[in-house]
């Protein structure tokens, strides 16, 4: 396992302060070395409480002019899927800008994501989206640390928007980069904005793609309790949503909660999910085919929007969103029930479940895993909405947190050329597999292009 890693570490370039350097790193450190921006790579506070032991003294003469941990002040860039955004963060956690473009337009006319259109979208703002950045937080490109950008998972002609732009700017100031994880940043933002929040603890992720139970035990080490076997939860809403003729166009998630509080959730008895699998795994696909049912025999036309429809279709299709959203996120409260068990089996010492991920700025799920959490004597921690939802500032902390423990590449050439291949993960699990937790109802799903984030970690901490 670790030898069929090391090739994808030395394209990761991930590397951590530890005694020896491995020989696949041992080019990057080369690289490393002359360059005159030594000082602003270095991160005191982290370095010194964590791992100056394990500083290799290759590398020791780089840390020696070191900045603090709060004056590092890092680009996110992040266009995995529809949003293009761009923050600039301060290792203190000050958020120093935030900026988000939305592809309402495309939303509305698609009901979803098309890939080609959003990467359209995303090339036609993207020097916009982090200029502007850089302007509401009063400095230059000149004035960074480094740029962080989300690598994957997402999709491949979105990312490449983003880490092209990363590059470039990255080359052009001899900025170090921090290629980063989109879900670990959904989950490492609440680190932010609850600065108690240690490790290790519960996270559960719920975005237009993922639904991901995890226990975090340390920075970039994950245990994957459950996930999806076919579609997420943001999907079901989505899906859900278009099909009531809801305004999609900030995407189907924030209608159908509106329209939900209209109706009745016990009308429609919808099955919940999994109920037979005594296990943390999600699936939305059965919901999802028990709406469109519901929808059919209420005879309810999606080409009709809500706000042409008959007071009593309103009520009908009001019905249908309370049912669905019910039992959505019903299916969310008995796995996190289940994962809270787990997980103290393996850590008896959590205190917290982080809710972040798109689907978290929803009050109906953030009221009903308040519930589950108080329930289990934890305490939740839930970002605001705009920090639930695709940003740039998740993007930029989770690039303080990697830097901090020596976790970057250093700047691409200046002149390098657009046909670039770029090393880019849009199926990247962020964990490894709980064993015990393995579930029959596998999903055909699960073939994966990378190695997960934490196994790449462990096998180069290994290495060393
Ligand atoms: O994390 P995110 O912004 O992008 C992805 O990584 O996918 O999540 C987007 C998902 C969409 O499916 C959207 O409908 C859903 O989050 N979402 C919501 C709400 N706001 C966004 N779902 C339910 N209620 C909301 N208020
Ligand atoms: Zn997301």
């Amino acid at each position: 396992m670790l030898s069929s890693l090391s090739s994808t570490i030395s394209r990761l370039n991930l590397f951590c302060p530890k005694p020896s350097i491995p020989h696949s790193l041992s080019s990057c450190l080369k690289t490393l070395k002359p360059q005159p921006i030594i000082p602003r790579w270095s991160c005191l506070h982290s370095l010194s409480t964590h791992s100056t032991s394990r500083l290799s003294t290759s590398l020791k003469p780089q840390f020696d002019a070191l900045v603090s941990k709060d004056d590092l002040v890092v680009l996110g860039i992040e266009t995995s899927c529809d949003d293009t955004a761009a923050a600039v963060v301060r290792g203190n956690g000050e958020i120093l800008s935030q900026v988000v473009s939305s592809q309402a337009d495309l939303l509305a006319k698609y009901g979803g994501v098309a890939p080609k259109m959003a990467e359209e979208a995303h090339s036609q703002v993207i020097d916009q989206v982090v200029q502007e950045a850089l302007d509401k937080a009063n400095l230059t490109a000149r004035n960074l640390s480094a740029v962080a950008v989300t690598i994957g998972p997402g999709l491949s002609l979105c990312l490449r928007v983003g880490v092209r732009k990363a590059r470039k700017l990255a080359g052009s100031f001899n900025l170090p980069i921090i290629g980063i994880h989109h879900m670990e940043a959904h989950c490492l933002v609440a680190r932010l904005i609850e600065r108690e929040l240690e490790f290790p603890f519960m996270a559960l992720l719920i975005s237009g793609g993922h639904n991901l139970l995890i226990l975090a035990h340390d920075l970039g080490h994950y245990i994957q309790l459950g996930t999806t076997i076919d579609d997420a939860i943001g999907e079901a809403y989505d899906k859900t949503a278009k099909w009531l003729g809801l305004d999609m166009s900030r995407s189907g998630g924030p209608a159908l909660e509106e329209l939900a509080q209209e109706g009745d959730a016990e009308s429609i008895k919808f099955s919940t999910p999994m109920k037979q699998h005594r296990d943390c795994n999600f699936s939305y696909a059965g919901l999802k085919t028990q709406v469109r049912l519901a929808i059919g025999s209420h005879n309810i036309n999606p080409e009709i929007p809500i706000s042409s429809a008959s007071s009593q279709d309103r009520r009908s299709r009001a019905d249908i969103a309370a049912s669905f959203q019910r039992v959505a996120v019903l299916h969310l409260e008995e796995r996190c029930d289940r994962a809270i068990e787990w997980a103290r089996k393996i850590e008896p010492s959590i205190k917290h479940l982080v809710v972040s991920g798109g689907v978290a700025s929803n009050q109906y799920v953030r009221a009903r895993l308040d519930h589950v959490v108080k329930k289990n004597n934890l305490q939740l921690v839930c970002p605001p909405p705009k920090l639930c939802t695709d940003n740039g500032v998740m993007v930029a902390w989770t690039g303080i947190e990697h830097f901090c423990m020596g976790r970057f590449d250093p700047p691409p050439p200046a002149d390098e050329h657009e046909d670039y291949v770029y090393d880019l993960r849009p199926r990247w699990p962020l964990g490894e597999e709980y064993a015990e937790g393995r579930s029959e109802a596998r999903s055909l799903r699960t073939a994966r292009i990378h190695p997960s984030l934490t196994s790449i970690i462990q096998a180069s901490l290994q290495q060393q």
